[in-house]
């Protein structure tokens, strides 16, 4: 079955993007994998009023299918709107790796998709991400590339180091390529494994200022931003998980970035710790329990808190558009 995202009720990111740039806040794309995942986003954005972009990774595509993932995000939509709130909600691919993966998910009825081209040297970066540009915008679909490697898991390629983007490349890049939106490398990284406790991560924002001052007003998009908390990583080992300790990156560091030219910002290793950590807790203390709604239903609370939370600390987009009546 093949849709248009338009009559899915999704939007792409265009709007959104110019919106959130000129009211100085950033648009949340958090992953999700699952109902649960899918509701607890939708729910946190509609009762508080910020747009939202579902982010669905080509590993997430494979094990929801293809069949259902576009449904899912059209349930999303329509569960927003019987909440009474009227937020825009994207369905976006989230590291895309070639064309022939763009073309399938804009067949599903994607509105927007990511074409992670930072790992091949500057032209070759251009080549294909102009080639999924063309392609896309025939069907009013937005696209991000990226400039600039993260240290963590990139696109199944493993990096140790950060490769900073250079701001010196970014206006060839956008312009070259017709790009709607750019992901940059500043310092932040995937996973939950980012910085050692007790360090005290910085993310280069005078790379993130020069690159503004370059393209003023377009749509910059942060990776890897989940902060990790203590308090969800604790719950998982005290429950019986296995995680080393690790931190990520601060609310302090991204809530100046929000502000700035910063419009996307990626999560979701935060959702999937804080759903784990719903998980554990009752198999802990009830393990007399096996109905997956009460599993299920209080991790999928707990990652909707979460991100309720994050919005109104972080992103700074709470009320953008109508909240949910409560
Ligand atoms: O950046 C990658 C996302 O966290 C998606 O991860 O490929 O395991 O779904 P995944
Ligand atoms: P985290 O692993 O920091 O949540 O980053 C997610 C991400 O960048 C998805 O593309
Ligand atoms: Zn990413």
């Amino acid at each position: 079955m093949t849709y248009n995202y338009k009559e899915l009720g999704l939007s792409n990111t265009r709007e959104m993007f110019e919106k959130a740039n000129k009211e100085h806040y950033a648009v949340p794309a958090f992953n999700f994998n699952n109902m649960e995942q899918m509701l607890a986003i939708i729910e946190a954005c509609a009762e508080t009023g910020s747009p939202v972009i579902l982010q669905c990774s080509m590993g997430a595509l494979k094990y929801m299918t293809k069949e259902v993932v576009p449904l899912l995000a059209k349930a999303g939509v329509d569960r927003a709107r019987a909440m009474g709130s009227d937020i825009p909600v994207a369905l976006h691919l989230d590291h895309g790796p070639n064309l022939e993966a763009v073309k399938e998910v804009i067949d599903c009825g994607f509105s927007s998709v990511m074409i992670d081209g930072s790992h091949y040297d500057f032209e070759k970066n251009i080549e294909v991400t102009k080639a999924v540009v063309e392609y896309a915008h025939n069907y009013d679909v937005t696209v991000e590339a990226e400039l600039g490697v993260l240290a963590g898991i990139e696109d199944d390629v493993e990096a140790e180091h950060h490769i900073y983007t250079d701001p010196e490349e970014v206006i060839e890049f956008v312009e070259k390529t017709g790009v709607d939106s750019l992901a940059i490398a500043i310092g932040t990284s995937h996973g939950a494994h980012k910085f050692k406790p007790g360090s005290n991560p910085k993310l280069e924002l005078s790379i993130l200022a020069k690159v503004e001052d370059k393209l003023p007003g377009f749509p910059i998009v942060l990776h890897g931003s989940s902060a990790v908390p203590a308090e969800y990583v604790e719950k998982i080992k005290k429950y019986g998980g296995e995680l080393k300790d690790a931190i990520g990156i601060p609310d302090s560091e991204l809530q100046g970035a929000a502000k700035s030219g910063v419009a996307k910002i990626n999560v979701d290793t935060d959702g999937r710790l804080a759903f784990t950590a719903g998980v554990r807790e009752v198999f802990a203390t009830k393990p007399a329990e096996f109905d997956p709604r009460k599993y299920l239903g209080v991790a999928k609370e707990e990652m909707k808190k979460y991100y309720i939370l994050k919005i109104k600390n972080v992103f700074g987009s709470e009320n953008a558009y109508t909240a949910a009546k409560k």
